[in-house]
């Protein structure tokens, strides 16, 4: 087989890179390691900014995402059993975020890839990559049982942190910065209307919980937990006791519902930089891992792809390779924004491990500023609904 772009991957990356390129009139061939069923049913997050609502709108998968994406023109943050909202829409000169499940977006892409007639394979096996270093680089993996060879311009790494894009890449030639976090998140999906309109961030003393959502009759919940709790010690009612304590205030009650899914998060802060070797380019979380408080994971991965898309389009089609050679340091810059913002909002909103008094006060100084003046508000906003 031969394709221009061979695309390693069929999460939302390796999917809305499949997807510009179409547009564009660019061949790809997209594989992926696990079945349809098990990517299209796959829980993760849900918090759109405007940038990547318009770009996917503009690239034909926002339809349904029109119809059924909630607009939040603001968020809600919790502490000292208060609640204060942060007007997105208003200190950001009217931008807006859009809940619109990961999962929902996925299947979107993967109909859209279907209609479009272009080569996308599920259960691959053995997926290995060859002379990335070189002009001719190759992905070899095999389907149903059948052995495939596939030939190609470049390579986009797009199979995520445990994929093996990255690891593919010479040891010596990368450079990872790391940060774990004492903690995680347990999640749970239930099938009752949100207890409220807009997310709620809740910073308490017991640990850090979130009230989010994915339909006007499916609420998504989260809260802190130990790294390496074990799902088994958390039944329902134990969780539902957790959140009412950490998100009810007077005058507001949390309301429960049948528990759909649930499952632990690890968290993680994570950058492998440079973004490219040779002709192999990483994207999404192959290359980067934000913890999920700032909401900022999928976004990022969307925003490589446009880059990447933008930058092979002006290769392909007409052989500048500018683009491709500020691929790395564009994306970077704002990975790292968003890594800063992220591990921010994590330290600000979480319970810390050993309970120091004195990070505990500048915890709560933090959060009075960020609801008391219109710049640290300000700028809490502008980086949650991105930058463009
Ligand atoms: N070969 C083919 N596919 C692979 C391989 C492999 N060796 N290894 C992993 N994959 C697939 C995974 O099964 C997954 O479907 O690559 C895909 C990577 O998708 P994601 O993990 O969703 O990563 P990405 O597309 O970068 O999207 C980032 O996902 O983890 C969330 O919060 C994160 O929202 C962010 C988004
Ligand atoms: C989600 O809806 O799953 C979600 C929302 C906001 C976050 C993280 C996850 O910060």
């Amino acid at each position: 087989m031969r394709t221009q772009v061979a695309i390693v991957g069929a999460g939302p990356a390796g999917l809305t890179l499949a997807q510009l390129l179409h547009v564009e009139g660019i061949d790809s061939v997209v594989i992926e390691n696990r079945s349809r069923e098990y990517v299209e049913a796959r829980i993760r997050a849900g918090v759109l900014e405007q940038g990547v609502v318009d770009l996917l709108t503009t690239a034909g998968v926002g339809e349904r995402m029109t119809r059924e994406g909630l607009v939040h023109e603001g968020i809600e943050l919790q502490f000292a059993g208060e609640r204060h909202r942060i007007d997105l829409k208003r200190l950001t000169g009217g931008k807006t975020i859009t809940v619109y499940g990961q999962t929902e977006i996925v299947k979107d892409l993967i109909q859209a890839r279907l209609t479009s007639g272009r080569p996308l394979f599920f259960e691959v096996d053995d997926v290995r990559l060859d002379g990335i270093g070189t002009t001719r680089p190759r992905v070899l993996f095999r389907h149903e049982d059948a052995a495939h060879e596939l030939d190609c311009d470049v390579i986009a790494g797009c199979d995520g942190f445990h994929g093996i894009s990255r690891p593919s890449i010479p040891a010596n030639a990368l450079r990872t910065f790391t940060r774990e976090y004492p903690f995680g998140w347990l999640g749970i999906l239930a099938q009752v209307a949100p207890s409220n309109e807009e997310l709620i961030y809740s910073n308490h003393e017991r640990g850090f919980a979130l009230l989010t959502m994915r339909s006007p009759q499916i609420s998504r919940l989260y809260l802190q937990c130990r790294p390496d709790e074990d799902i088994a010690e958390w039944p329902d009612e134990r969780i539902w006791e957790e959140l009412h304590a950490r998100l009810e205030v007077p005058g507001w009650t949390l309301a429960e519902g049948p528990v759909l899914e649930k499952g632990i998060t690890p968290m993680r802060s994570f950058v492998a930089e440079p973004m490219r070797h040779g002709r192999l380019f990483l994207a999404g979380d192959a290359a980067h891992i934000v913890p999920p408080t700032g909401a900022k994971g999928l976004n990022l991965a969307v925003r490589d792809v446009q880059l990447l898309a933008e930058a092979l389009t002006a290769w392909l089609r007409k052989g500048s390779e500018t683009l491709l050679d500020a691929y790395s340091t564009s994306c970077l810059r704002r990975v790292w924004r968003a890594e800063h913002f992220s591990w921010w909002m994590t330290t600000m909103l979480h319970k810390l491990e050993d309970g120091d008094p004195f990070a505990v006060r500048l915890q709560e100084s933090q959060l009075r500023y960020v609801v008391s003046s219109e710049s640290a508000a300000t700028s809490l906003a502008e980086n949650y609904v991105g930058f463009d």
